[in-house]
């Protein structure tokens, strides 16, 4: 595959965003009227109008309105092999012309299961939910149930999904954000009690010593510490290993568990971000890729702290958990299907591919002479337009006039046949070839002067 476009041979400007004319245009205004906003997801709207997608292939998706784009996002980072791969398509199509959803079990729900308790250690029991927001909050629940404490500890601009004390701190900024070794515990959706706030203790990323006082400060209240190795809202700087250290040891000290969410992280590795990194937390939280481009997301962990999720002689669980469409079958075999595909091999691709956009977005920068940079690992790339050097969440947060410059650079690069988000977390999939590789950096170098004019 390497050498050559996977799916779509190049050409440069292709058409003008926006376009008031086109099919995605119209179908947005048709939208709002019944949707607040036109989308269910925030983060997937353009202004003026959103892309609205047709089809997918590989490394490449195709608009209503025909327009094709080398896809640097990848369902926010939920797809790994690609589009419309034919293995997950024929287990999928397969389980459809059985039926999709019961009141009963299937056997592809502990398939699946076995697979992942195979392929990440720390895991030795897992239950299945349908989102990454559902994981994480699964994960908080048996860590206060098994430790009988409230509090639980996490990184300044972390996301974590939209559970009320996982999504503290998300948004905060100058004006309310505290001491930078001792941030606010802000909350985040107004309505919020600020009881939630008290309950989440919120450490500076790559920060030991304030790290390492702060979760002291909590004591025997400390429950959790919940944190992703690679924050992807928080710039996703690479982890410090001696901060990630003594949040596991602090943490430990003091009776407290370690909760890693690997909801994106998951793509770093056969075994995660941890199998990587040589970590065993306690608990873990999936979702993204382990659906197989499904709706998703499990818990997983030490079997005896899982054990809050069961039943014992009948009686009503620690932590009673249910979900009408967990561990649906079609996401279960879709899952299977995918992950099973994946090894050692896969993940030295998704490397590779990763390292080459990474240097060629900073040869690019270079020679326009812009002081932007771009972080990450693995398949995950960030692109930010600014020299601040990003440890963390308060250098990576971006003022008003960068964000605009993200904006823009996202609409220059759709017109150059990419899909980039506005928010700057880029993720390449397993199908994305070296010619792919070498039109997004066309399309970044093309793009950029045109992002410069306007700022
Ligand atoms: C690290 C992390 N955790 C949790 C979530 C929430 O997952 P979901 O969107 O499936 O609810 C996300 C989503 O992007 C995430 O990036």
């Amino acid at each position: 595959m390497s050498g050559e476009r996977s799916t779509k041979p190049g050409k440069t400007v292709s058409y003008a965003y926006p376009d008031t004319t086109s099919r995605s245009s119209q179908l947005y205004k048709r939208a709002r009227r019944s949707i607040p906003d036109g989308a269910s997801r925030t983060l997937a709207l353009i202004r003026p109008h959103p892309i609205y997608v047709a089809s997918g292939e590989g490394a490449w998706v195709t608009d209503v309105d025909g327009h094709r784009y080398l896809d640097a996002n990848n369902n926010f980072t939920s797809i790994i092999l690609g589009h419309a791969d034919p293995v997950v398509n024929e287990a999928v199509m397969q389980r459809l012309s059985n039926g999709t959803a019961f009141a009963m079990g299937t056997e592809a729900e502990i398939e699946l299961a076995e697979l992942l308790v195979e392929r990440v250690p720390s895991i030795e029991r897992i239950r299945f939910c349908n989102s990454g927001t559902e994981a994480v909050m699964g994960a908080i629940k048996a860590a206060r149930a098994f430790t009988g404490r409230p509090m639980i500890a996490k990184v300044e601009g972390a996301y974590h999904g939209t559970y009320d004390h996982a999504e503290t701190s998300l948004g905060a900024g100058p004006d309310n954000w505290g001491r930078n070794d001792a941030p606010a515990s802000v909350t985040y959706a107004a309505g919020t009690p600020n009881s939630v706030a008290e309950e989440v203790a919120i450490l500076p990323f790559n920060d030991t010593d304030a790290s390492r006082s702060i979760l002291a400060r909590c004591g025997e209240q400390l429950a959790a510490v919940l944190i992703d190795t690679l924050p992807s809202r928080a710039g996703l700087p690479s982890v410090d290993l001696e901060f990630l250290e003594t949040v596991f040891t602090t943490a430990r000290a003091q009776g407290a568990l370690v909760i890693m969410d690997e909801v994106i992280s998951l793509r770093l590795g056969l075994g995660g971000n941890q199998g990587r990194l040589g970590l065993e937390p306690d608990l873990t939280s999936l979702g993204k890729i382990i659906g197989g481009g499904f709706p998703v997301g499990a818990t997983g962990g030490r079997a005896d702290i899982m054990d809050v999720f069961a039943q014992v002689d009948g009686q009503r669980a620690a932590v009673p958990t249910a979900g009408t469409f967990s561990a649906n079958p079609v996401t279960m075999v879709a899952g299977y299907a995918c992950i099973n595909q994946l090894d050692e091999a896969s993940f030295t691709r998704l490397e590779a591919i990763g390292n080459a956009i990474r240097q060629g977005c900073r040869e690019v920068f270079a020679d326009r002479g812009l002081d932007w940079q771009v972080t990450g690992e693995g398949s995950l790339f960030r692109v930010h337009p600014h020299g601040r050097p990003i440890r963390s969440y308060r250098e990576a947060r971006l003022d008003d006039a960068e964000t605009r410059i993200m904006d823009e650079l996202q609409k220059r690069l759709l017109e150059r046949e990419v899909y980039f988000p506005g928010y700057g977390l880029g993720c390449m999939n397993l199908a994305t070839s070296d010619g792919d590789i070498a039109h997004f950096i066309e399309a970044m170098a093309d793009a950029l002067p045109t992002v410069k004019e306007n700022y």
